[in-house]
This record gives structure tokens, sequence and C-alpha cells, in this order.
């Protein structure tokens, strides 16, 4: 299976907890990392990696990157790249992830937060521009519904490595298993 990594473009301070959710959706529904562009985030860092010493991996965190750079890297590396945007061809009503996955290659998901640049949409930048319906809502919601559509619900069986605990479903309750120290 190709692997998928989020670029998150656009995160400033007051993102931080926003930020740590699109990372910790990232890693839970499948994505093998994120790259924070342009800029890094002590405390976003710190959240992504006590989550992956807790319930495992593997994940990775890069910061500081450059977007053309990265994309530029990941194109060399053989991948496409997908950026969600309302804006885009619709996952439901066209046949977009249909491609995506003909491709059979590495998908970089780049997510804005604010507004993003005009070239995020041209062939610079991106492949495909995808849109989780065409109405506004959330890097954090449309980057879910895109990697469960992708994954096609597999990813939420997923086996994490080298995890301390563990969830052990309840019909009620909370049962967590310690699995290492
Ligand atoms: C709060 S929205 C940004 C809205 C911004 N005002 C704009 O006009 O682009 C933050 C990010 O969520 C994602 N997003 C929001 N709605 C989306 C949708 N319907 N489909 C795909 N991605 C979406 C995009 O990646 C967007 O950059």
């Amino acid at each position: 299976m190709p692997k998928v990594v989020v670029l998150r473009w656009g995160h400033r301070p007051r993102d931080q907890r926003l930020t740590t959710h699109v990372a910790l959706t990232a890693r839970a529904l499948g994505a093998s990392g994120i790259i924070l562009a342009e800029t890094s985030d002590q405390t976003v860092r710190r959240s992504v990696e006590k989550v992956v010493e807790n319930w495992g991996g593997p994940f990775f965190i890069e910061e500081n990157a450059s977007v053309k750079d990265t994309v530029r890297r990941w194109r060399e590396n053989g991948g496409i790249v997908v950026h969600l945007t309302a804006y885009g061809e619709n996952i439901e009503t066209s046949d977009v992830m249909d491609r995506i996955k003909a491709s059979g290659r590495d998908v970089l998901v780049i997510v804005g937060s604010q507004k993003v640049p005009p070239e995020f949409f041209t062939e610079e930048i991106s492949d495909f521009n995808v849109a989780i319906g065409n109405q506004p809502h959330s890097e954090c919601s449309s980057l879910a519904v895109f990697l469960d559509r992708y994954f096609e619900g597999k990813e939420l069986s997923k086996k994490f490595e080298g995890a301390k605990l563990m969830i052990i479903p309840q019909r009620r309750g909370k049962k967590v298993v310690k699995l290492s120290d």
C-alpha cells in the first residue's frame, strides 16, 4: 500500500491545539507522518511525540519544511501531491479518488489553515485538488474523511508498534492495558 504523509501549511501559535489534532488525526487514520511547513512548534511536537511514545507508531513529525522543496523531493521520489480544498473536485461526485488510487503512488496531502497561496491550486504544487464536499469546514475533518476513503476503513483496525498502552474496546466503561513501561 502506498504511504500517505500530511503537509500542514499555515500553522500559527494560536493554532497549536488544531495542528495537534491534525497530527493526531493523521496518525490515528493511517498516515506515516506530518510535516509542518515553514514553522516549528515545540508544544505540538511534544504532544505528538508523547502520543507516539504511549500509543505507538511509527509516526514522524518534521518541522520548518519549505513547501516547494518538500513537493519537489516528494515528486522526485515518485509521489503525488493532493491539496485538500473546498474548491476542488468533489470526492463523492467525481472520480478523483479513483485516479489518485490508480496512480499507485505515495501521497502527500496538503491541508491549510488560513487562506492558502494561489499556487497551491496549480500544477507547481498540487497534482489533485480534492474537496471533501464543496462546503468550507476544517482541516481536521477534511483530512479524516480523505484518509478514511483512501484506506477504505482498514486504517481503523491498524496495529501500532511499540505501544506502552492499548485500549481494549468495551461496550461500556474504559479498559486500558499496559504493554510495557
Ligand atoms: C478553515 S479552512 C480554510 C478556509 C480559508 N478561509 C480558505 O478560504 O481557504 C482550513 C483548511 O481546511 C481544509 N478544508 C476546509 N474545508 C474543506 C473541504 N470542504 N474540502 C477539503 N478541504 C477542506 C483545507 O485544507 C483548508 O485549507
